[in-house]
């Protein structure tokens, strides 16, 4: 079966194309970011110092290939843990991520939606509890970390929801000067996310991050498979935000 008849069996409420859905919006979930720092902090923090790659300045992701092909990218999700160096290097050391899941048995990794298979340490902690709060099946969760200075450069991850997924962040911690920029047409729309919300991000449309403070933000990442928990009112409002943020 191909990831796109699975998207039709996978229960949506939009159309699953990227003009339907806005640039980002945050989910009315409550999260005790108290409860979620100190976790991170006690519990998955030394998990991940543990990684032998840990102490490697990856950081390499390929943006330029995501853009430009698709299969090259997934090629990169490989790596259980972080992602792995590359001879590429498109990016320095000012970014890594960490992953919380793995592949599927029997799956190669090859398409996004094969990684969905929680590591043991995922169990019983409070990121699974807020994850189980997402009715979508959730794909890939995993630490991002951005260094001061991180500027990885304009991109598109996925040039389609409805292939590959919906994008949502979560900051456990983070500084007044990290800002998402999203451009269409020209225009440039700046998002500072806040500690302890979700927010949703159409990263189909070109992105960057930019750390302008100077403390390391880390955040949990993860795709949907769908935006069945997406609000009514925030499908097909593209045009909508669009206005509400331009400047
Ligand atoms: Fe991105």
């Amino acid at each position: 079966m191909t990831h796109n008849l699975l998207w039709e069996i996978v229960p949506q409420k939009g159309d699953g194309l990227k003009d339907s859905y806005p640039m980002f919006f945050d989910f009315n979930f409550k999260v005790d970011l108290k409860k979620l720092q100190d976790e991170y902090i006690n519990y998955w923090e030394p998990l991940v110092k543990k990684d032998p790659y840990y102490k490697r300045d990856i950081s390499y992701t390929p943006f330029f290939k995501r853009y430009t092909d698709q299969e090259d990218y997934h090629d990169n999700l490989l790596a259980d843990n972080f992602i792995p160096e590359s001879e590429t290097g498109f990016l320095n050391d000012k970014f890594r991520q960490y992953q919380l899941f793995t592949r599927r048995p029997g799956t190669k990794g090859k398409h996004l939606w094969d990684w969905t298979y929680p590591k043991d340490s995922f169990y019983g902690t409070y990121i699974e509890e807020l994850l189980n709060l997402f009715k979508s099946p959730v794909i890939r969760p995993r630490f991002s970390y951005a260094r001061p200075g991180c500027n990885p450069g304009y991109h598109i991850d996925y040039d389609n929801p409805k292939r590959y997924a919906f994008r949502i962040h979560l900051p456990i911690f983070t500084n007044d000067n990290m800002i998402m920029s999203f451009e269409n047409n020209s225009k440039i729309i700046d998002l500072h996310m806040k500690k302890g919300i979700f927010y949703f991000t159409n990263i189909s449309f070109n992105h960057n991050i930019f750390n302008g403070g100077n403390t390391e933000r880390i955040q949990l990442v993860f795709d949907l498979m769908s935006d069945i928990d997406f609000p009514d009112d925030q499908i097909l409002k593209w045009l909508y935000i669009l206005k509400l943020y331009i400047h």
